[in-house]
């Protein structure tokens, strides 16, 4: 897979590209990820990417031009366009089976707002999906990108080596559950035991165990109260 990310802010992928998962998947070839500034892209002595918006209003946006040159000039190194991802806070919600439809692409072209965010006609243009990752305000989508670049390369093939875990970590089932409690060594640790039953070398007992664990723990999730003045665009 080919993902190109672009930002003002390249700097701020270097320590991410290089850690373990991530830097050991691109050396191994399995994913290309090429970083791009738009900034490279802005005209004029000042070089400007951002102006304010029209009708009044406070911040800054980015402006159409040196974003779109960016996203063609990306575009015109490969022959597959791939899809275009702007972030901003209004998106749809990432999701795992998002994370799933992003992961079967070619290519992703992922373009990192600052500011306010983006002038509308940059989607129009180059038929982007906006998306973010959650119902809180960021002050950049470069976070927002280092989270897509890490949820999708672990579901590409031989990034994560031992392809089991990736099939079965919270969400990724086909039931939808969350992981319920995990014990490693010492068998006890100030006081608390590691549950019986998983001492016990019954598979059936543990499987069944653990089955009622994840029920149990994405019960008390989706029961809890949601953040109350949040607006949800991928709500109905
Ligand atoms: Cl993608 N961008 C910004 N600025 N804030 C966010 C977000 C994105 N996702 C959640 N909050």
């Amino acid at each position: 897979m080919r993902i190109d990310i672009l930002t003002l802010f390249p700097d701020m992928f270097t320590g991410f590209l290089q850690g373990s998962l991530l830097g050991a998947a691109r050396e191994k070839g399995l994913v290309d990820i090429r970083l791009v500034d738009i900034r490279d892209f802005a005209e004029g002595p000042h070089r400007q990417v951002d102006d304010r918006p029209f009708g009044g209003g406070p911040g800054m946006l980015l402006m159409p031009g040196p974003v779109v040159a960016s996203i063609e000039h990306v575009q015109g190194q490969a022959t597959d366009p791939g899809q275009v991802i702007l972030f901003t806070p209004g998106g749809r919600r990432l999701d795992q089976p998002l994370v799933e439809e992003l992961a079967r692409r070619e290519r992703l072209v992922l373009v990192c707002g600052r500011y306010e965010g983006f002038d509308a006609r940059v989607a129009q243009t180059v038929g982007a999906e906006e998306i973010s990752i959650g119902d809180y305000v960021l002050s950049g989508g470069e976070v927002a990108a280092m989270v897509v670049v890490d949820a999708v390369a672990r579901l590409l093939p031989g990034v994560l080596g031992h392809e089991e875990s990736a099939r079965q970590d919270s969400f990724s089932g086909h039931e939808r559950l969350v992981e319920g409690p995990q014990y490693t060594r010492p068998r006890e640790f100030r006081g608390l035991h590691v549950p019986e039953v998983l001492l016990s070398g019954d598979h059936r007992r543990i499987e069944a165990w653990r089955h009622e664990q994840a029920v149990a723990a994405t019960s008390r999730r989706a029961t809890a109260t949601p953040t109350p003045g949040m607006s949800r665009r991928s709500d109905p």
